[in-house]
C-alpha cells in the first residue's frame, strides 16, 4: 500500500488523482484532523507531527508515503530525508507535492539542479498561493530560482482559507476570501500580471473556481494533483522495488486522527465520492 498524508481533507484531492492514474495500486490515506490546520503552526511543530504520521503509515507497512500537504512537504521533507529517514526506516521513501510543481515550472527534471538558462529558459511570472508556513519556508522560491533564475516569483499567504474550506464554509465566503488574497497579490505586483498561478496548498483545489474567477484570464493555473499523479506514476516505473502488490490492488483505506464521523461527512466535497474514515489514536 502507498501512504498518502495530509493535515486534513486537502490531500483527498491528490488521492483522487492518484487512484485514477494508478488504479492497480492500494492506498492508505491519513488525515491529521486532530491537529489541522498546519499552516499557522511553527515549523518544529509541523516537523514533529509530520514524522509521527509518517511513522503511523510505515507501521501499517506502507513502503512509500506521499506528503500530500504542501506545508508538511515545504517545512519537513528535505530535513527528514537528510536527517531521519534512512536511519530510522531504511529502504522506505517519502515524496512530496512540491517537486512535480517545480519541475513543471522550470521545465526540467528535479535532479538537474543546474540553472536552466538560454533562449528557451523559463521567464514566466509565477504567483504562489499557500499557507503562511509554506510561504515563510520559501521552499518553492528556493527550489525554482535555483533551477530557473529568470522566473519572477510572487508569494501570497492565504491565512484562514484552509480553516474555511475545512469547515465546509459556503462558496460565497470562500469566494470573498480568495478575492481578497488575489487582490492583495495583484496590488503587490503593481501592474505585472502572473503568467502562472500555483495553488500551493492541497485544500485550495476546492476553491479553484474562485481563484479562476479572481485571477486575470490570461493566468494559467497549475493542477497540482494531476502533476503529482503523473510524477508518481513515472517514479514507480523507475523504482521497481515498490512494485504493485496484487492483494492490495484498488484498495483504499481512509484514516483520521480526528472525529471519523465528522470527517467522513465532509470528505465527499474533496474526494468526489462518499468515503468512510476510521479513527486512529
Ligand atoms: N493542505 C495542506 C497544504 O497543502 C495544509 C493546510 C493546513 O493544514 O494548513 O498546505
Amino acid at each position: 500500500m502507498i501512504g498518502v498524508f495530509d493535515s486534513g481533507h486537502g490531500g483527498l484531492t491528490v488521492l483522487r488523482a492518484l487512484t485514477e492514474r494508478l488504479p492497480d495500486r492500494g492506498f492508505v490515506y491519513l488525515g491529521d484532523h486532530a491537529h489541522a490546520p498546519y499552516g499557522d503552526r511553527d515549523a518544529e511543530d509541523v516537523y514533529g507531527l509530520t514524522i509521527t504520521n509518517i511513522e503511523r503509515l510505515f507501521a501499517m507497512d506502507c513502503q512509500l508515503v506521499i506528503l500530500a500537504c504542501n506545508t508538511a512537504a515545504a517545512v519537513a521533507l528535505r530535513r527528514l530525508q537528510r536527517t531521519w529517514l534512512d536511519d530510522a526506516w531504511p529502504g522506505r521513501r517519502v515524496l512530496g507535492v512540491l517537486v512535480p510543481v517545480v519541475e513543471a515550472i522550470v521545465r526540467q527534471p528535479w535532479h538537474v539542479e543546474e540553472p536552466h538558462i538560454g533562449p528557451d529558459a523559463p521567464q514566466e511570472t509565477v504567483a504562489i498561493f499557500a499557507t503562511r508556513r509554506t510561504v515563510e519556508s520559501r521552499a518553492y522560491v528556493g527550489e525554482i530560482l535555483k533551477r530557473a533564475p529568470d522566473v519572477l516569483i510572487v508569494q501570497q499567504a492565504c491565512p484562514g482559507l484552509v480553516d474555511a474550506i475545512e469547515a465546509g464554509a459556503p462558496q460565497d465566503q470562500i469566494k470573498g476570501l480568495v478575492e481578497e488574497f488575489v487582490g492583495e497579490l495583484l496590488r503587490s505586483m503593481q501592474g505585472v500580471l502572473p503568467d502562472v498561478a500555483v495553488l500551493g496548498c492541497t485544500h485550495y483545489g476546492l476553491a479553484a473556481k474562485a481563484f479562476r474567477e479572481a485571477l486575470p484570464p490570461g493566468t494559467a493555473i497549475l493542477h497540482q494533483p494531476q502533476l503529482v499523479a503523473e510524477s508518481l506514476a513515472d517514479y514507480l516505473v523507475r523504482h521497481p522495488e515498490f512494485a504493485a502488490d496484487p492483494i492490495s490492488a484498488g484498495r483504499i483505506e481512509f484514516l483520521t486522527t480526528g472525529d471519523a464521523h465528522a470527517v467522513s461527512r465532509l470528505a465527499r466535497r474533496f474526494y468526489g465520492a462518499n468515503v468512510t474514515f476510521r479513527g486512529v489514536s
